[in-house]
């Protein structure tokens, strides 16, 4: 794993546009993992500008999102599909049509976990996956205990990450309990992880995800075991290392 340290967010998020903008120039039609929260915004911000100042095009691109709520209605301004689409998908020029997450208001949850590991195996898997952190150390929507082995399925939100994604949310009532995500075994299955925190409140997580033993416990140590994962954190989350 390669931990870059870096001052601040605006240059983290440079540096993961440097690695997509590399990638899409030799690779146009790349797959590519798409994370939600708040970590990978800087990411976007920078994508949406070279791609309106330099040109930089996803138009034969496509994207997974790594995870999606269960129980929002449709079009949800916070169902990640939408954040998705707000953050990435409309500011670039990568057709919508070519940008999928997980159905969370599908029937059968199951099965929708099985058809979303096999659009993303038909697409020829992810390129380059962008990830953020919890602060307990989870990946998506993969909390501790989560098996390191696990496909895309539901999952249940600890009582922490359902405080910590309240503040997107009117209050924390209506944060669901229940999401689909993208399990830690698809998330091992991309070419290049980059994984991005920033801020005091992440390097608890940091530093287990860093200098932890692997363990399900903390599901981000699990990256110590891929070949190629580029890790952006600023000076507050590499406090602990
Ligand atoms: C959510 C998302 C994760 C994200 C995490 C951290 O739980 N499912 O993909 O990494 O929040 O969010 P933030 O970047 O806002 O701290």
């Amino acid at each position: 794993m390669e931990v870059v340290i870096l001052s601040g967010k605006e240059q983290a998020g440079a540096l993961a546009a440097d690695a997509i903008e590399a990638l899409l120039r030799a690779k146009p039609d790349a797959v590519l993992g798409l994370a939600t929260g708040s970590s990978p915004l800087p990411i976007y911000d920078e994508l949406a500008r070279r791609h309106r100042d330099r040109g930089l095009s996803f138009a034969a691109a496509q994207g997974f999102a790594l995870d999606e709520y269960v129980g929002l209605a449709p079009g949800h301004p916070e169902s990640y599909a939408e954040v998705v689409r707000r953050e990435f998908s409309q500011r670039v020029d990568i057709d919508p049509a070519r940008v999928h997450a997980p159905d969370g208001a599908a029937a059968d949850i199951a099965a929708e976990g099985e058809r979303y590991e096999a659009a993303i195996k038909a697409a020829g898997g992810v390129d380059l996956q962008i990830l953020g952190l919890g602060t307990d150390g989870h990946l998506g929507f993969n909390e501790p205990g989560s098996s390191l082995a696990s496909r895309t399925r539901l999952k249940t939100l600890t009582e922490q990450t359902r405080q910590d994604n309240a503040r997107f949310f009117d209050s924390i009532d209506e944060v669901p309990h229940h999401v689909l995500t993208q399990g830690l075994g698809t998330i091992m299955d991309a070419k290049h992880l980059v994984l991005i925190a920033t801020g005091a409140n992440k390097a608890p997580a940091v530093h287990a995800t860093v200098e932890g033993p692997v363990t399900a416990i903390c599901p981000g140590s699990v990256l110590q075991l891929h070949p190629h994962v580029t890790f952006l954190v600023d000076e507050a989350a590499a406090s602990e290392l």
